[in-house]
């Protein structure tokens, strides 16, 4: 494993484990997922040195907390964990409340990153960061993230704690590089990190998706990239996955997640679906694309115009009703 050259209390991994799956009815792996495929990949992780784990109060309401927290156990002291708030009223006394109540289901007393899911359109960052910086004062919390906001917000989300947020977690891939306009220079800059989610742009970049097989769960029904028409668009940027993974003997979806590590401010936490994808998904940290192959990647990642926003949705619902 490689970690991140960023000052913190603990090292970060440059990969890390997203855990929207675990509980989650959404991503529809099931219960046997949840009592142990989930548990057995913590330990997994833990073992090959993955020390930064998200979760979310969101994820299978409370669930992927609880599962995270009971499969970590003794060695929580040993990892970086990383929970997040849902902004739906986040005044400081519920911020507070919140935060409590997710170190409960973590079964610890101090959650390492306390990030803000989504910015609140309605409510403004200075109401948010009390809240987050009473549950930093008090020690419950170590840093404060954010994610899925612009710069502008970020950085004035920093401005009304009066201290640094340390992280902005967003989605970044192959698939949606909109993060490299100002998220990653920021970050760079300013010793930040971007925690990128949905690396592998939900399975799509694994190259196991196509017209004929495309993932039946209600969360990839609801992302337009598979659509059967996105899938096709994608055929290319996938064969030149598969050249460079040839080239390392790896696979197309780790060489999908070296591309997105190897800025070195950005850390990606995806998610598994079996202990085998999360070993594979560790091993791609030790993978050094030469610039010539991070070139080729990213200028397939810019002829790759998936149908996506208002234009997608007469195809999603034809999809849909296809299904
Ligand atoms: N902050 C936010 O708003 C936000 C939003 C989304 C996600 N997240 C976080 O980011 C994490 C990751 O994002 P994500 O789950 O959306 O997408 P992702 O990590 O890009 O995709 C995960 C899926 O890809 C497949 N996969 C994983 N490793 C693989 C491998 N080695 N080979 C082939 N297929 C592989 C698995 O699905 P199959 O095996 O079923 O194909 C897995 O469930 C989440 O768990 C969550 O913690 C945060």
């Amino acid at each position: 494993m490689r970690y991140l050259d960023i000052d913190a209390s603990s090292r970060i991994s440059k990969i890390g484990l997203g855990t929207w799956q675990f509980g989650s009815r959404e991503w529809g792996y099931g219960e046997g997922y949840a009592r142990q495929a989930a548990r057995d990949i913590v330990r997994r992780a833990v073992d090959l040195g993955v020390t930064l784990f998200d979760t979310a109060e969101i994820y299978g309401l409370g669930r992927s907390e609880r599962i995270l927290g009971e499969a970590l156990g003794e060695r929580r002291a040993s990892v970086f964990l990383a929970t997040k708030l849902f902004p739906v009223l986040p005044l400081a006394p519920i911020v507070e409340q919140r935060a409590v109540a997710s170190a409960g289901r973590l079964g610890t007393s101090l959650l390492d990153l306390y990030q803000v899911h989504w910015p609140n359109p309605a409510v403004s960052d200075a109401v948010i960061m009390r809240g987050m910086s009473a549950v930093q004062r008090v020690g419950l919390v170590g840093e404060v993230g954010v994610s899925n906001y612009s710069l502008a917000r970020w950085q004035a989300a920093e401005k009304a704690l009066g201290a640094r947020v340390l992280s902005n977690q967003v989605r970044y891939s192959l698939a949606d590089r909109a993060a490299e306009k100002e998220l990653l220079p920021f970050a760079a800059r300013a010793g930040r990190m971007v925690i990128a989610y949905s690396p592998l742009a939900q399975g799509l970049l694994s190259g196991r998706y196509d017209r004929s097989h495309r993932p039946a769960n209600r969360v990839r029904a609801g992302n337009s990239l598979f659509l059967p028409e996105n899938l096709e668009r994608a055929g290319e940027l996938i064969s030149v996955l598969r050249e460079v993974a040839d080239a390392h003997a790896a696979t197309a979806a780790q060489v999908a997640l070296a591309w997105v590590i190897r800025h070195p401010a950005v850390t990606a936490i995806p998610g598994a679906s079996s202990v085998e994808q999360l070993e594979s998904n560790v091993a791609a940290a030790e993978i050094e694309l030469s610039d010539d192959e991070q070139a080729a990647l990213s200028a397939a990642a810019g002829r790759f115009r998936p149908v996506t926003g208002p234009a997608a949705i007469p195809a999603m619902v034809r999809a849909r009703l296809r299904r």
